[in-house]
């Protein structure tokens, strides 16, 4: 994003070896969620294959049951947790554009998901705050992948929304580097950059930030665990 272009070269170039040596890349379930996300004409901001397979890859690790998930799009990220929940785990999604929720479940349907995921379209924010009020069953893991403005409430919502020991992750929290200084018309770094300030005091959490970097430029992921 911010890395000097032979960098972003080298990145993305490794980005494609893994994505091949690991064969990512011929996976046609997310090859096609891929296709259908960009036929529909919805941004090219999805997790990365490899970011993907990592969120596989830690709810596997906390053991998930029930998932949740603020940010849809056309559900490839949707689909990668599912992937990952036990046998009987369900992941909820939250979206706020019905056109978004519409490809997401055709996606979800053809990788025959559909069971186990559901999407609630509307503002994540009232969604929240519904589940807070109605859900007995906190969630093992949740993933913040929305509007970034919106990051710094999305946090106290879903460690609310979280076992303990169970996971957060937040995609989008460096920025190509303008969370240390953010632009004043980039309210995105701003968010992004408050939700760290957040993350880094909130006691309920053991947390860190990993800085990103492959086909989806520079940027990072935060993990935290809720403390028990
Ligand atoms: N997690 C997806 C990418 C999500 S892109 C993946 O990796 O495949 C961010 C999504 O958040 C967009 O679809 C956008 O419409 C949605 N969004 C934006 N503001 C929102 C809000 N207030 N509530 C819920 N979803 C929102
Ligand atoms: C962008 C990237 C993302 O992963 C996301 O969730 C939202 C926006 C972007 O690059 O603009
Ligand atoms: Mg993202």
């Amino acid at each position: 994003m911010t890395e000097q272009p032979d960098q972003q070269n080298v990145s993305q170039r490794v980005d494609e070896r893994v994505e091949t040596l690991f064969g990512f890349d011929g996976d046609p379930v997310l090859q096609g969620a891929l296709r259908a996300a960009r036929e529909a004409g919805l941004p090219d901001i999805e997790v990365s294959p490899t970011q993907g397979r990592l969120l596989t890859l830690l709810c596997r690790a906390v053991g998930a049951k029930r998932v949740l998930e603020v940010g849809t799009l056309g559900g490839y990220s949707t689909i990668c947790l599912a992937r990952g929940v036990t046998p009987d785990g369900e992941v909820v999604t939250l979206e706020l554009e019905p056109t978004h929720a519409q490809v997401a479940n055709a996606s979800i349907a053809a990788a025959g998901l559909s069971d186990i995921c559901r999407v609630e379209v509307g503002p994540a924010i009232d969604t929240l705050q519904g589940m807070l009020k109605s859900c007995p069953a906190p969630f093992d893991l949740a993933f913040i992948d929305a509007d970034k403005q919106g990051y710094p409430a999305y946090l106290d919502l879903c460690v609310r929304l979280l076992r303990p020991g169970g996971m957060l992750i937040a995609d989008n929290v460096v920025r190509g580097g303008r969370v240390l200084d953010p632009p004043a018309d980039d309210t995105a770094a701003q968010g992004a950059a408050r939700f760290n300030e957040l993350l880094a005091a909130d006691d309920r959490l053991e947390a860190t930030i990993v800085q990103t970097t492959g086909r989806k430029g520079h940027d990072g992921l935060a993990i935290a665990i809720r403390r028990g």
